[in-house]
């Protein structure tokens, strides 16, 4: 008589999480912003490690930042023959090319380092995608020491972003540099 069993490998226990269990993203009440980035980063990776197409994953950490931070707007931007176009975003429609060194994406890009906007009315060349824009922050994506995307997150207060989303955002920028097929 064969015995039937509960356990499932390890294999399967993967497969069972991607395919039936809802992933939900968990974020206590009340805590700070470092702490709902530090609670954050390992169910992102969670979310991620057993899925191995990059816009499946981008698109899901998008949907992660967006429902731990509720900020307006939070999406990538690709390097694409000498341009950015958009990829994966939560947010208002948002514009989809932006040319090197245009605005804030494309100074990202161009300087290869982070960029934190207090007022976007006082960035020269800012591209405003949305009037409701106060504040934000650009961070680039690498691989190969290439700048090959940035992730753009926008919020309708000023000066929302500090060296605390630096930090965090660009931890997580590592982690997009490292997945295949971006
Ligand atoms: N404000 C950005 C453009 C992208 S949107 O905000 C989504 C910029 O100046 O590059």
């Amino acid at each position: 008589m064969a015995i039937q069993t509960n356990l499932l490998s390890t294999g399967s226990i993967h497969s069972y999480i991607r395919n039936v269990m809802a992933e939900e993203i968990t974020i206590p009440k009340g805590i700070s912003k470092e702490e709902i980035y530090k609670t954050l980063y390992p169910q992102i990776v969670a979310l991620t490690e057993g899925e191995s197409d990059a816009i499946a994953n981008i698109s899901n950490i998008m949907a992660a930042l967006k429902e731990a931070f509720h900020w307006w707007w939070v999406g990538v931007y690709f390097v694409k023959e000498n341009e950015l176009v958009l990829g994966p975003f939560q947010g208002p429609v948002a514009c989809t090319r932006i040319a090197l060194g245009k605005g804030v994406c494309g100074s990202s890009w161009e300087r290869a380092e982070t960029i934190i906007v207090d007022d976007v009315d006082a960035f020269p060349g800012h591209i405003a995608c949305s009037s409701a824009s106060r504040s934000e922050i650009v961070i680039p994506i690498f691989k190969n020491n290439q700048v090959v995307a940035v992730l753009d997150v926008d919020s309708e207060q000023l000066a929302h972003f500090d060296t605390i989303d630096q930090m965090h955002l660009e931890k997580i920028c590592a982690l997009i540099g490292k997945m295949n097929g971006i």
